[in-house]
C-alpha cells in the first residue's frame, strides 16, 4: 500500500461500505461543536453511553452539542475497565434504553475508549434488532482502531471479544483534544495499534512513526493528528475490502494472537490491550523470523520502536508449571483458530502480512525466547 492520503484537506476519512458507508471526522474541537452531529438519523431521543471516568470529563459537553438535534438526551455511565466488558455491564445499557422508553430510532453515542465503544456497538446491534449509533472515541487506541470498522463485542471468561456482532456506526468523531487528558500508559497502549499499521501495510508510515515517536509520546498535536488520520485511512482501506474478515481484515490482528493470550491469561485489565498487542507484535515478528520470512534486523527494529512507545517487549509467565502449554491453550480459543489449529498474522515482508499456522515447537521457542524471567 502507498502512503498517499486520499482526502487530506477535510479532516475526514471515508469508509466505503456501500449503504453502510460513513465518515470519520478527525480534528480538534469536534466534540462540542453541534455541526459535528448534523445529518445523523432523525430521532426523538439519544442515549449517551460512557463510563465513570469519561463522564465527568466530557459527557456534559457532548450533551450540550446534541441538544439542538434531539429533544431528549439520556445518559448511562458504566463501571470503567476491561474487566467490566461483560454481559452484566451490557445489561446496564439495555436497562437504560428500556427505562427511558427508547424506541428503534433512538441514536446511541459511545463516548469513551474501546471498551465503551465495543459494548455500545453491540448493544446498538441488538436493541430492537438494531438502532443507529455514533462512535465518539476518546482514547488514542479507539481513535486509530476500535471505533472504525464495526467490530463490536464483550468478553467471555474463556476468551476475549468472543460474543459480538459486525455492526457499523453512522459516524466516527475523533476529537484530538480529548487525548490531552489520557493517562500516559493509555497513550502508549494506543501507540501499539498505530505501530501495527506499518509492518502490515505501510512501511513509509512506519518510517514516519520512527522519526516522530518522541513527538507522539509528547502528544504533539500535529504528530497525533497525522497518526490518527493515517491509521484510519489504512483501516478504512482494509475494512472497505473485507468488512467481515473473510481474509484480508485478519492482518489487523498482527500481534493479537499472542496478545489476547496475555490479556486473558493475566486476567482482563492487568495488561492493557495495547500493551499486550505491543508485546504480541514483537512475538509475532520473532515467529515471522523463525519461519524465515523476515530477518533479525526487522525484529530488533520493531522491538526498539515498541519499547520507545513505552510498551512492554517481554512476555509474562502465564503458568509457572507449563507456560508454553498455557499460551497454546489460550491461543486455541482465538477467533482465527480453525479446528483447534492456531493461526498467526505473520509479516512475510516488511509492509505486508499474511495469516498462517506454525509448528507448535517453533511457537514454543518464540514464547520461551520472549518470556520475562522472574
Ligand atoms: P478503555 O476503553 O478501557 O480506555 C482506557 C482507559 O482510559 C479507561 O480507564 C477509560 O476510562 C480512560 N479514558 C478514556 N478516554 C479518556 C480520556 N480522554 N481521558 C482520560 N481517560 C480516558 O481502553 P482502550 O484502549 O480505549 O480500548 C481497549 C478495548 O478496545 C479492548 O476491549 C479491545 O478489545 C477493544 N478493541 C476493539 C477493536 C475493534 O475493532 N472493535 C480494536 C482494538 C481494540
Ligand atoms: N482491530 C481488528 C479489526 O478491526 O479487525
Amino acid at each position: 500500500m502507498t502512503s498517499q492520503t486520499p482526502d487530506s484537506s477535510l479532516g475526514q476519512v471515508h469508509i466505503d461500505l456501500g449503504d453502510r458507508s460513513y465518515s470519520i471526522a478527525i480534528g480538534p474541537g469536534l466534540l462540542d461543536a453541534p455541526a459535528t452531529y448534523a445529518h445523523l438519523p432523525v430521532a426523538t431521543s439519544a442515549l449517551i453511553v460512557t463510563n465513570d471516568t469519561v463522564a465527568p470529563l466530557y459527557a456534559d459537553r457532548l450533551t450540550r452539542a446534541l441538544e439542538s438535534h434531539y429533544p431528549r438526551i439520556h445518559l448511562v455511565s458504566l463501571p470503567d475497565g476491561e474487566s467490566h466488558k461483560t454481559w452484566e455491564t451490557l445489561n446496564l445499557i439495555f436497562d437504560a434504553l428500556l427505562t427511558h422508553g427508547c424506541d428503534r430510532k433512538t441514536v446511541m453515542f459511545a463516548l469513551g475508549g474501546g471498551v465503551v465503544g465495543d459494548m455500545t456497538g453491540f448493544a446498538a446491534a441488538s436493541y430492537m434488532r438494531g438502532v443507529p449509533f455514533v462512535q465518539v472515541p476518546t482514547t488514542l487506541l479507539a481513535q486509530v482502531d476500535s471505533s472504525v470498522g464495526g467490530k463490536t463485542a464483550i468478553n467471555h471468561p474463556l476468551g476475549k471479544n468472543m460474543i459480538g456482532a459486525f455492526y457499523q456506526p453512522q459516524r466516527v468523531v475523533c476529537d484530538l483534544d480529548t487525548l490531552k487528558t489520557l493517562p500516559p500508559r493509555e497513550l502508549s497502549a494506543g501507540l501499539a495499534e498505530v505501530i501495527k499499521y506499518g509492518p502490515i501495510a505501510d512501511m513509509a508510515f512506519y518510517d514516519w512513526i520512527e522519526s516522530r515517536m518522541d513527538a507522539l509520546v509528547a502528544r504533539d498535536p500535529e504528530a497525533l493528528g497525522h497518526a490518527v488520520r493515517r491509521s484510519c485511512e489504512i483501516k478504512a482501506w482494509v475494512v472497505g475490502q473485507d468488512e467481515r474478515e473473510g481474509g484480508l481484515r485478519a492482518i489487523l490482528n498482527f500481534g493479537h494472537t499472542f496478545g489476547h493470550a496475555i490479556e486473558a491469561g493475566m486476567g482482563y485489565g492487568q495488561w492493557l490491550h495495547g500493551e499486550a498487542v505491543g508485546c504480541g507484535m514483537v512475538m509475532a515478528a520473532r515467529l515471522s523470523a523463525a519461519l524465515g520470512l523476515v530477518d533479525q534486523a526487522f525484529v530488533e527494529r520493531l522491538t526498539a520502536l515498541v519499547r520507545r512507545a513505552g510498551l512492554p517487549t517481554e512476555a509474562p509467565v502465564l503458568d509457572a508449571k507449563d507456560n508454553v502449554g498455557r499460551y497454546l491453550a489460550l491461543m486455541r480459543v482465538d477467533k482465527k483458530a480453525e479446528a483447534g489449529e492456531i493461526k498467526f498474522v505473520v509479516i512475510d515482508r516488511p509492509g505486508h502480512a499474511r495469516v498462517q499456522s506454525a509448528p507448535d515447537d517453533l511457537v514454543a521457542r518464540v514464547i520461551n525466547t520472549s518470556v520475562r524471567l522472574p
